[in-house]
């Protein structure tokens, strides 16, 4: 990749992270960090559109960062922050407010399946959550985004938004059309309890997935648990689609072990589901489990993590007034 590429990522600070954000975005962020130049933010902003608790925010800001370096981050080669220490976030929030249609943002799913049945009593900032995403990839000029695939439907929404940025201010390629950067063996990891559905923090229960920080024994039982399928392993991955659950465990196994899906389906293929948990369990642990030792460890010396925040937004601040700058500008802000 070209020097001027720009890589940004954001991640929420609601609590444990989980398997879905390791293999979707984290694994990602690391390689990409290896070869660019890469900015990882913990949005906080956007944690408050459905409220948290003050300490406990505080808290999972920490715990995020703690994350993002037991991952393999490192904050000499990457930018590591929290999105509401660099106040040009909010800022071109608000002008991308003023860009950004109702229209558009009535057709985001992901407000449909947070607000729930009453959309009248979700806050105005879930609503507009979508605009902030995209304030906060653009007022880096970031060119990639790693993300989840639940992510996309905002990434086309922050690239419409670019564009009519540039129409309208009469500023062609002024904003690069920011580019989603999706995993494409694992780019959605389901539910262990339901097929069909993401695994996701805020399911309610903790079978549903597999957590950084969980034990060789809550991966065991929680493996153990998932849904799976009483005939054997198929041998092609038409069958396998039929039954989300399997299909999931298999693609987790291949994503873990590190290789192709096909091959996943060949090893497996026959045998019971109990011989793929087994395998399914073990390979977990010995990558997960070092993973939550270290953000354990790291979470035992706050100041550290608070120092790489503080040095990250220094960094960041930096390039968001300049660019801030000329959007004001563009804008015709004095
Ligand atoms: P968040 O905090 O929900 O998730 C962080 C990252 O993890 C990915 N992810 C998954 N990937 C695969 N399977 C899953 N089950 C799964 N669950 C989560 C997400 O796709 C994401 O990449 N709106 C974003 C945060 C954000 C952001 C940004 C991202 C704010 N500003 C700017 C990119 C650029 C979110 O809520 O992610």
């Amino acid at each position: 990749m070209s020097e001027k590429k720009l890589v940004f990522s954001g991640v929420q600070p609601t609590g444990n992270l989980h398997l879905g954000n390791y293999f979707g975005a984290l694994r990602n962020f690391v390689s990409l960090q290896r070869k660019i130049k890469c900015i990882y933010c913990v949005v906080d902003l956007h944690a408050i559109t459905v409220f948290q608790k003050p300490n406990e925010l505080r808290e999972n800001v920490l715990e995020t960062v703690a994350s993002f370096l037991a991952t393999g981050l490192n904050p000499d080669k990457s930018i590591i922050f929290n999105q509401s220490s660099v106040s040009g976030h909010a800022e071109l929030a608000w002008i991308l407010n003023c860009v950004s249609r109702i229209g558009w943002l009535n057709r985001m799913t992901q407000f449909k399946d947070k607000a729930g049945s009453d959309k009248e009593k979700a806050s105005v900032g879930l609503y507009i959550y979508p605009n902030l995403m995209a304030a906060d990839i653009l007022l880096y000029k970031a060119t990639h985004v790693p993300v989840g695939a639940d992510q996309k439907q905002h990434l086309e929404l922050s690239r419409d938004i670019a564009q009519k940025f540039n129409n309208d201010y009469n500023c062609e390629d002024f904003f690069p059309l920011p580019e989603p950067l999706i995993q494409k063996n694992i780019s959605r990891v389901m539910s262990l309890r339901d097929g069909t559905k993401k695994m996701s923090k805020s399911e309610e229960s903790d079978f549903s997935r597999i957590n950084l920080k969980d034990s060789a024994d809550d991966i065991n039982k929680k493996i153990k648990k998932a849904k799976s399928d009483s005939e054997p392993i198929p041998d092609n991955i038409k069958s396998l689609e039929k039954k989300p659950e399997a299909l999931n465990l298999i693609n987790i196994y291949s994503e873990v072990s590190k290789i192709n899906l096909d091959k996943a389906i060949n090893e497996m293929s026959g045998k019971e589901y109990s011989f793929l948990k087994t395998k399914l369990a073990e390979a977990l642990i010995n990558e997960i489990v070092p993973v939550g030792k270290e953000i354990k460890k790291l979470l035992e010396n706050k100041p550290h993590l608070e120092q790489i925040l503080e040095k990250g937004s220094e960094k960041a601040n930096i390039i968001a007034e300049e660019n801030l700058k000329n959007i004001r500008e563009k804008v015709g802000l004095i």
